[in-house]
């Protein structure tokens, strides 16, 4: 929670700052009932470009909903996204239609779900252009994908063995690192971030050597919106014999990632940020390196035979995904996948940045506003403090117009102590967002700007 400066706002209808005509909020009105526009009243992407998010938005039922008597303006796709009608209906139609166990019946339903859960496999290895689809192992999300390989590796690691991160991570690439170093002995080493929010790629470079054993990075941070090259990383990585983990929980929604193309050893990534259910991530990884992972987690499926004397396993994918699995995540994910990927995925991208670069437009000169993170092609995500106020209370007071930001360390410790901060709020753009999304969450700011002055 906030600390000692929490503010309490009244409700909507009796806000009030505490002094009229704030740094460019003109006199303090509450932000007036925001209709969906019509066709031809509505403000174009600003990228100009060939994707319609007003199209798109119509398809997610939750955006309709009002928050606080007003329009919902969802910021926090960082943290989950929204789902769209195509992902209910295929939950929906999978717990109505056909639905069994998978890779165990003989039974008719049971052969259509295993073929709709095998199939939303080969759909992930498209989105990724893995190479085949037993290069995805099912997880139940990001951070267990983190913990699949981390564990894995620690049957190999030796004291002094190293591991390259950098201070732009997530805790679910931090955590199982110190982990390994807290039990085995191996050395976690940090690649700087510059003040820009870039990650410094002389530093990274400086700190991989002999006994780097895994250089392990984020594609796109999620808190500076950095999107950092993982195919250059890769390449120092590889000339010195390690392996590359690459965190794409958010890459993998906003990059459009060739996992051939970076040559990454392994691509993470979760559903719930991809528009898909919760409760379901995974891991993409070379044959290789997958290959050479002992399985994990004891159980049913990642078998071949078991005797009262031995075990022997299945093969990739299966070895890693023990017990019955997410199946009905596992299929609304391939359903999301397909949904997205019927977008053109870099008009997409195009036009959140537009949307970024039109508030960071209308914000610049606020003296009170602190950006954090301006990497030059960073994504659409806009972390930053205000002058005088906690992160905490001033998400608290958006919530009061229906804006929806987070605010915290955004699961990034070292980051926050990076830039000398304890907290930060952030507002993350999704391809549902619009110009008047923006708009929006820029007069709210403002106007909350008012109650810490
Ligand atoms: N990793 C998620 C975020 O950035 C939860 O908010």
């Amino acid at each position: 929670m906030a600390d000692g400066s929490t503010v309490n706002p009244p409700p909507l209808g009796e806000v009030a700052p505490k002094r009229s005509g704030g740094d460019g909020g003109g006199s303090p009105r509450t932000p007036s009932s925001r209709p969906a526009p019509s066709t031809a009243s509505r403000s174009p992407s600003p990228d100009g470009g060939g994707f319609d998010p007003y199209a798109a938005r119509a398809q997610f039922p939750i955006l309709s909903r009002t928050v606080n008597g007003k329009p919902l303006v969802y910021l926090d796709s960082a943290a989950s996204a929204q789902k769209p009608r195509a992902v209910i209906d295929a939950l929906t139609a999978a717990m109505e239609g056909s639905y069994s166990n998978v890779h165990r019946g003989l039974h008719t339903l049971a052969n259509e779900t295993t073929e709709a859960f095998e199939q939303a496999r080969e759909t992930v290895a498209r989105f990724l252009n893995a190479e085949t689809p037993d290069q995805i192992v099912w997880t139940k999300g990001g951070t267990e994908a983190f913990n699949l390989v981390s564990a894995g590796l620690a049957q190999s690691l030796k004291p002094g063995d190293e591991i390259v991160t950098t201070q732009m991570e997530h805790h679910a690439n931090i955590v199982p690192w110190s982990m390994l170093r807290d039990r085995l002995g191996v050395v976690l080493k940090w690649a700087p971030v510059l003040d820009d929010g870039s990650l410094d790629m002389a530093g990274l470079a400086a700190l991989i050597g002999p006994r780097t054993k895994l250089v392990a990075v984020t594609h796109m941070s999620n808190v500076l919106g950095t999107v950092n090259d993982v195919k250059a990383v890769a390449d120092l990585a590889h000339a010195a014999g390690a392996l590359v983990l690459v965190d794409g929980c958010q890459g993998a929604v906003h990059c459009s990632p060739d996992v051939q193309a970076l040559d990454c050893d392994f691509y993470i990534f979760t559903g719930h940020k991809l528009y898909g259910p919760t409760g379901i991530g995974g891991l993409y990884g070379k044959r290789a390196a997958l290959e050479a992972l002992p399985p994990w987690q004891g159980g049913g499926e990642m078998m071949a035979t078991v005797t009262e004397d031995a075990v022997t396993y299945a093969g990739i994918p299966h070895r890693f995904e023990a017990g019955t699995p997410p199946i009905l995540e596992v299929i609304g994910l391939g359903a999301a996948l397909e949904w997205l990927m019927a977008f053109d995925r870099a008009a997409i991208a195009a036009h959140e940045q537009a949307l970024y670069h039109h508030v960071v437009a209308r914000l610049s000169g606020l003296d009170w506003l602190r950006i954090i993170g301006e990497a030059p092609g960073k994504g659409a995500i806009l972390t930053f403090t205000v002058e005088g106020a906690h992160a905490h209370d001033v998400a608290q007071i958006l919530d009061r117009y229906g804006v929806a930001v987070r605010a915290g360390v955004h699961c990034a410790e070292p980051l926050s102590k990076r830039f000398g901060i304890t907290s930060s709020a952030r507002a993350s753009f999704a391809l549902y967002n619009t110009t008047e999304d923006a708009d929006a969450f820029v007069d709210a700011l403002i106007k909350a700007r008012e109650f810490f002055v």
